[in-house]
C-alpha cells in the first residue's frame, strides 16, 4: 500500500505540538515548541504571532526529519488552534500589535457595548452566544476604543491558527468551528453575519473566507515549503478550534457522545445534530468540525488548576516520594485520595479558584472547603478537591442534558483523563460509561483526521474517525455509587447560592 501520512498541528497556549500520523491514526513522530504568553497587566494575555509561525515551521520540519518521511507522502495538513484570539493585520499582512488571546479579560465594557449595539437577544439568536470577554469581537472592539491608531490600519482580522494558515498558503481563510468564536458569525447558517458585522463596524474584507473544517482551504506555498520542509502544493484543510478538533480526535462525531477534558480548565463538549442554544449563555454553542453539525460546550475555570494548587501547597511529601520512586506525584496523590470514602465524610470543595464560567458566569466566585471536622485529614481534602472538579463538570453536563442533548457515553481526555480514580468518579457521578481513546493527542489527531477527509482518504469525518480513533479503556458506574454521590452533589449545589452574596465584587 502507498505510504500516506497526515500532519496535525496543534497551536496551543503554552506551545505548538505537531504530530505526524499514518492513515490509521497511528503516531509516527511528534515535536513540541514552547512560547511565551505576555501579561502586561493583570487579566491581560497576549502572544506574538511570529512565535506561532516559528513554532509551526520548527515542529513540522522536526517531525518530517524524525519520521524519516518523504514530504511527497504527506497527503495533507490540518491545524487545531487555541480559539478566539484577535490577530490584527495591516495591508501588507504585517502584524499590527501582539494578538490578544482567549483568556484575556480586558473587554468587559466592550461586551456591554456589543449587547447595546446588536441587542442581547438578537446577538444570541444569530451568534448563538452572548458577548463574552473571551471572544474575538470584544477584543477587537477594545482596540477600537483604546488603540484607534492601530484600529485605523486594520486590513484583516484572523484567528491564531488562520494566521499560520496564511503563512503556509497565502490564503485568508477560516472554518466554521473556530469562526463562531469570533462572534461575527451566523452560527445556525454557518456563514458570516452581515447584520452583526454591520452593527459592529466590521468590513467584509477584514474577514477570511469561511469553509467547512474538512475542506481544502489552500496549498503550501513555495516560500512555506522552503521553511517547513513540506512539499509545495501540500493541501491545507480548514482544521478546527482546539475543542472541536479534540472532539474529532476522540471520536465525538455521533449523537450521545460527549467528551470531558481536565486540563488547567475543564471542558464538557457534546455533539449535537441541531443548533441548541442556552438562552442564559451558561454554555457555548458553536459549529462542529463535522459538516452540518454543531456542539455545545461548558467550561469550568479551575479544574486541573485546583488539584495543581493543592499539590503545590500541601503535597511536597508526595512530590519528594514520587521523585524517589520515579513516579508521577499525581499517581501517588490518586492512591491517597482513594483511601478516603466517596463524599469524604461530608467534606465538600467548590473549585472556583479563577471565578467560574459554567454555570455561574461569575468572575468573582471563590473556592471553598465546606464541612471540615476534626476527623478529616489531608487525604479527605485531596479527594474533596477531585470530587469538586467532577461536580463542576456535572453542572456543565446537567445544563447540556437540560437542553435536550443526549449523553450516552463520556470520553475523558486531557491530563485529568489519565487518572483512573478521576475517571471512575466521572462514571459514578455522571452515571454513564467513561472511555478513553488510544491516542492522547486529541486536537492534533482531530486536525489530521480532517486533513484525511479533505484529501479524499476517507469519505466522511465519521468514517475517518471509525478508522483512526480507537478505544483504550472503559469504566462503568459502580452499583449504588451514583446515589451516594448525589447526596454530596446536593450539598455542592446548595453552597454557591448561599455564598454568592459574600464574594467580594471586585477583581
Ligand atoms: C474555549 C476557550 C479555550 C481555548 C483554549 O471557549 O476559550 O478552550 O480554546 O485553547
Amino acid at each position: 500500500m502507498a505510504r500516506e501520512y497526515l500532519l496535525g498541528v496543534d497551536l496551543g497556549t503554552s506551545g505548538t505540538k505537531t504530530v505526524l500520523f499514518d492513515r490509521l491514526g497511528r503516531e509516527v513522530a511528534s515535536k513540541s515548541y514552547g512560547y511565551a504568553m505576555h501579561q502586561p497587566h493583570a487579566g491581560w494575555a497576549e502572544q506574538d504571532p511570529a512565535d506561532w509561525w516559528a513554532a509551526a515551521c520548527a515542529t513540522i520540519k522536526g517531525v518530517l526529519t524524525e519520521g524519516g518521511v518523504d514530504p511527497a507522502d504527506v497527503k495533507g495538513l490540518g491545524i487545531s488552534g487555541q480559539m478566539h484570539g484577535a490577530v490584527l493585520l495591516g495591508p501588507e499582512d504585517e502584524v499590527l500589535r501582539n494578538a490578544i488571546i482567549w483568556c484575556d479579560q480586558r473587554s468587559a465594557r466592550e461586551c456591554d457595548e456589543i449587547h447595546a449595539l446588536v441587542g442581547r437577544e438578537r446577538l444570541v439568536e444569530i451568534t448563538a452566544n452572548p458577548a463574552l470577554t473571551g471572544f474575538t469581537a470584544a477584543k477587537v472592539r477594545w482596540g477600537r476604543n483604546n488603540e484607534p491608531e492601530v484600529y485605523a490600519r486594520i486590513a484583516k482580522i484572523l484567528l491564531p491558527k488562520d494566521y499560520v494558515r496564511l503563512m503556509l498558503t497565502g490564503e485568508y481563510a477560516t472554518e466554521v468551528s473556530d469562526a463562531g468564536g469570533m462572534q461575527y458569525m451566523d452560527v445556525p447558517g454557518r456563514r458570516w453575519s452581515g447584520e452583526v458585522m454591520g452593527r459592529l463596524g466590521i468590513a467584509d474584507s477584514w474577514l477570511g473566507k469561511v469553509y467547512e473544517s474538512c475542506e481544502v482551504t489552500g496549498r503550501v506555498s513555495h516560500r512555506a515549503a522552503a521553511l517547513t520542509g513540506l512539499r509545495e502544493g501540500t493541501p491545507v484543510v480548514g482544521g478546527a478550534g482546539d475543542n472541536a478538533a479534540g472532539a474529532v480526535g476522540n471520536g465525538i462525531v455521533r449523537p450521545g457522545m460527549v467528551f470531558s477534558t481536565i486540563g488547567t480548565s475543564g471542558v464538557v463538549f457534546a455533539y449535537s445534530d441541531d443548533v441548541t442554544i442556552d438562552r442564559l449563555g451558561r454554555v457555548h454553542t458553536f459549529c462542529h468540525a463535522v459538516p452540518g453539525k454543531w456542539h455545545v460546550m461548558g467550561v469550568t475555570q479551575g479544574a486541573g488548576l485546583s488539584l495543581q494548587w493543592f499539590r503545590n501547597n500541601f503535597c511536597s511529601e508526595e512530590v519528594r516520594t514520587a521523585a524517589l520512586l520515579e513516579e508521577d506525584p499525581y499517581a501517588l496523590m490518586d492512591r491517597e485520595a482513594a483511601l478516603s470514602p466517596p463524599c469524604c465524610d461530608g467534606l465538600t470543595f467548590l473549585p472556583y479558584m479563577m471565578g467560574e464560567r459554567t454555570p455561574h458566569l461569575d468572575p468573582y466566585a471563590r473556592a471553598v472547603f465546606f464541612g471540615i471536622t476534626a476527623r478529616h485529614s489531608k487525604r479527605d481534602m485531596l479527594r474533596a478537591v477531585m470530587e469538586g472538579v467532577i461536580f463542576s463538570l456535572k453542572d456543565c453536563l446537567g445544563i447540556i442534558e437540560g437542553m435536550g442533548v443526549g449523553v450516552s457515553e463520556v470520553r475523558a481526555s486531557g491530563g485529568g483523563g489519565r487518572s483512573a480514580l478521576w475517571r471512575q468518579m466521572q462514571a459514578d457521578v455522571f452515571g454513564v460509561d467513561i472511555t478513553t481513546a488510544e491516542s492522547g493527542e486529541g486536537p492534533a489527531l482531530g486536525a489530521a483526521i480532517l486533513a484525511a477527509v479533505g484529501t479524499g482518504l476517507y469519505p466522511t469525518v465519521e468514517e475517518a474517525c471509525s478508522a483512526m480513533v480507537r478505544e483504550r479503556s472503559r469504566q462503568s458506574p459502580q452499583e449504588g455509587m451514583n446515589e451516594r454521590y448525589m447526596e454530596g452533589y446536593g450539598v455542592y449545589r446548595a453552597l454557591y447560592p448561599a455564598l454568592a452574596g459574600l464574594y467580594p465584587r471586585r477583581p
